[in-house]
């Protein structure tokens, strides 16, 4: 296969690049400029950014080869996901990479402001001596309010407990449980986390919604002698309500991670002592960076190979270990996928799928993503892969309905049966299974109960069930030179047409196939590539 290219315009960690280069070509231009961007993004498959290069329908209209973008980092606000899902490119991010580092940072800025820290430094610094006019406050026993209490949020929570801080917390889009386990106390509307916390910090996404959550109104509601600490994202926070708070006393200090602008090296905010301000330092640790590069280089592999990415944003959310349980499900129903249109020409109408026994609480959603995939591959025009499946299948008229059963079907633990419905109204029936040895199984299609594991060339014969067709098979596989590996034979019942399906070492030729078809009992040979 050859080398994926991959483009890396902007810094990440030597080790990533190095895991990059083993398998992949690797331009590395850290800082490129956007024009240079535009002019050379056809050539490449996988781009990695982290957060200063845009992401937008200008550059992806260009990105003709590209499959996916790896956001080395967290913040996906600088890509157009709906734009890159619509033409397939995967966007990958690195989570929990850098959430440690982050919500570190949050917290050296709390401690910053209430001992005056940045001020006391510069005051020493600059030949003077004094301890009054720095004090500070303890954070003990203070209400520490945290706005939105996903990962790096409920990572300052649980710290900032031990420092025996009372914790608050105001997040919409959770269940009550995630408050219990980090042992922080919901709040039902944002005013009344306002107007109970000493400390405030925002760990949201930039949203719409999230946009200028912290403005005038907003600040009015809070304590007198406020603390707050933005380490999410720029414009969060409204900087000029910060300011007027600060000018008035109403905040006590301030420390920002993340600026309205970036880069910037000005603002008025900056006359204030009690404002510690960082440039988006947040995960510019070693220990972030390394586990940023690396795994952001094995996604961009992945997504470039056609493997599933864990982290995929464009896709729906699943995690390392989760992949590598449901794996031999995926690859299954993409085989099961591939067999359609490799054995009829009709196009299809509607898909059912039904999931039996064990798989009643799997993520049945990249199972039908993947047997899509699987189905418009031999197909498609356009490429097509797991994020742009559901949009390709729609596009095609394709309707898809699915089906969890709880109970076990035809003693299988776990049962996948697919019913396809084509334009003529015929039906084509599937059913696949994964066996205890972790292997994906064909063991029936259209009404013939096999047992196959189907290997990546195939032979499907189907002749009449008389004696003797086993043997003429078999002599043409060994004229023609096609090495078998396994060879089952099904039939419905005694005398009706019988199916041979054979796993072969290659492709088997358009000739072989027709001396096949001129054996009298054999109706149909079609070749198989999965
Ligand atoms: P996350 O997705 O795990 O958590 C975000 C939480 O915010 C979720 O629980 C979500 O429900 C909640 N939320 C969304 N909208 C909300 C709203 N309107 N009100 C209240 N809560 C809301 O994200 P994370 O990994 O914890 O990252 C949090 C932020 O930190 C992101 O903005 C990310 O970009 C930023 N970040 C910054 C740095 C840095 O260098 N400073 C590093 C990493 C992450
Ligand atoms: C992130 O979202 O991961 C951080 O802001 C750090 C970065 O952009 O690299």
């Amino acid at each position: 296969m050859k080398r994926g290219k991959v483009l890396i315009a902007e810094r990440i960690d030597e080790a990533g690049i190095e895991l990059l280069k083993k398998e992949m070509d690797v331009d590395v231009c850290f800082d490129i400029c956007r024009e240079d961007l535009l002019n050379r993004i056809h050539e490449y498959q996988g781009l990695i950014i982290r957060s200063d290069n845009k992401i937008n329908k200008e550059l992806l209209d260009k990105a003709v080869n590209l499959k996916i973008v790896g956001r080395a980092g967290n913040g996906v606000d600088n890509i157009d996901i709906p734009e890159a899902t619509k033409r397939g490119v995967i966007i990958a991010n690195t989570p929990d990479s850098n959430s440690i580092s982050a919500c570190e940072i949050a917290i050296a800025h709390m401690f910053a402001g209430s001992r005056n820290f940045t001020y006391a430094d510069e005051y020493l610094k600059g030949g003077n001596w004094g301890r009054e006019i720095f004090m500070g406050n303890e954070l003990y026993n203070k209400t520490l309010g945290i706005i939105g209490l996903g990962r790096i949020g409920a990572l300052v929570a649980t710290r900032m407990k031990a420092f025996g801080m009372k914790v608050i917390a105001y997040d919409p889009y959770i269940l009550g449980e995630r408050y219990k386990r980090y042992n922080v106390e919901k709040k039902e509307t944002l005013e009344e986390l306002l107007k109970e916390a000493d400390i405030i910090t925002i760990h949201t996404p930039r949203t719409k919604e999230t946009i200028g959550m912290i403005g005038h109104e907003e600040i009015d509601m809070m304590k007198d002698g406020v603390r707050i600490v933005n380490a999410a994202r720029g414009k969060l926070m409204n900087e000029a309500a910060l300011y007027e708070g600060l000018k008035s006393g109403k905040i006590k200090s301030v420390g920002l991670d993340v600026h309205e602008q970036e880069p910037r090296t000005d603002s008025p905010l900056y006359e204030f002592k009690n404002v510690t301000v960082t440039p988006h330092i947040g995960a510019t640790t070693v220990e972030a960076q390394q586990n940023v590069g690396m795994t952001i280089a094995q996604q961009v592999i992945n997504g470039i190979k056609g493997e599933l990415v864990p982290n995929a944003v464009n896709l729906p959310g699943i995690t390392r270990e989760e992949l590598r349980e449901m794996k031999p499900y995926i690859e299954l129903m993409e085989k099961l996928g591939k067999l359609y249109y490799q054995l009829n020409t009709q196009p299809v109408k509607y898909v059912d799928i039904s999931y039996w026994g064990d798989l009643v609480s799997v993520d049945i959603d990249i199972l039908q993503r993947s047997f899509i995939k699987g189905l418009l591959e031999p197909v498609g025009k356009e490429k097509i892969n797991y994020i742009n499946a559901m949009i390709i299948a729609e596009q095609n008229g394709i309707g898809i309905r699915q089906e969890r059963m709880t109970e076990y079907n035809n003693n299988y633990s776990n049962l996948i049966t697919v019913k396809i419905t084509n334009n003529k109204n015929e039906k084509f029936t599937l059913a696949g299974t994964v066996s205890n040895k972790k292997e994906g199984k064909l063991v029936e299609i259209q009404g013939y109960e096999v047992d196959v594991k189907p290997s990546r060339y195939m032979l499907f014969v189907q002749n009449r069930d008389v004696p003797g067709v086993i043997g003429q098979v078999g002599t043409i596989v060994g004229t023609e030179n096609i090495n078998v590996a396994t060879m089952q034979v099904g039939r419905k019942a005694k005398g009706e047409l019988a199916l041979m399906i054979l796993n072969v070492d290659d492709e088997v030729s358009k000739e072989s196939l027709e001396k096949f078809k001129t054996v009298e009992n054999i109706l149909e040979a079609n070749t198989i590539i999965l």
